[in-house]
């Protein structure tokens, strides 16, 4: 069993604003799309509902306290984290939590790695992610990207992979 984490944040530690991410930096979600490809994906009911649909050819566990809320097959309905890592463990060897914070949070003493994107800005935004001690964790940059005409911040992504 590996549980894995990705997420990305600004310098300011900003994740989202207003129920979406708060950049469009299309490299850097072509870099989460290729790291989560044929893997579980786990998230919070926000975040799923910030795109509203299943991310393709993953399976999609969307975690909620809410006893009667519906999604559309094949998306997975968790009512806890522990029973969305169970499923996601039947999947795949490895398998992610994506956001939002409580779950990074909650899974991160579990997690064997964390995929951390920062985005070289101070962000605007509503959710914000504590500092993470990476202490217990060898760190490498995995991936620099530059500001280019479609991308208004640069970024660097960070994996730290526990010792
Ligand atoms: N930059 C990134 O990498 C990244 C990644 C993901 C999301 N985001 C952004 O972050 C924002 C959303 O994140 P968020 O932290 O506000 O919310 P979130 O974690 O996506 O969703 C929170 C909801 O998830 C459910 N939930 C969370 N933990 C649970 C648990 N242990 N057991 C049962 N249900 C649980 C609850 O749903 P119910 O209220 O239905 O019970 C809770 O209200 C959006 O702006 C999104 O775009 C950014």
């Amino acid at each position: 069993m590996a549980l894995s984490i990705i997420f990305a944040r600004s310098e300011n530690h900003c994740i989202g604003y207003q129920g979406l991410l708060p950049w469009n930096l299309p490299d850097e979600f072509a870099s989460f799309n290729n790291i989560t490809d044929g893997k579980a994906i786990i998230m919070g009911r926000r975040s799923y509902e910030d795109h509203n649909c299943a991310l393709p050819n993953r399976l999609n566990i969307v975690v909620s306290r809410q006893l009667d809320y519906t999604l559309p097959a094949p998306i997975r309905c968790a009512a806890n984290l522990t029973t969305a890592l169970e499923l996601a463990a039947s999947h795949s060897s490895e398998y992610f939590i994506i956001g939002g914070v409580k779950l990074i949070l909650a899974g991160l003493s579990q997690a064997s790695r964390v995929v951390e994107t920062i985005v070289h800005a101070e962000v605007n935004g509503d959710t914000f992610l504590p500092a993470i001690d990476f202490s217990h964790f060898k760190s490498e940059i995995i991936e620099h990207h530059q500001v280019d005409e479609h991308h208004a911040s640069a970024f660097t992504v960070w994996q730290h992979t526990r010792t």
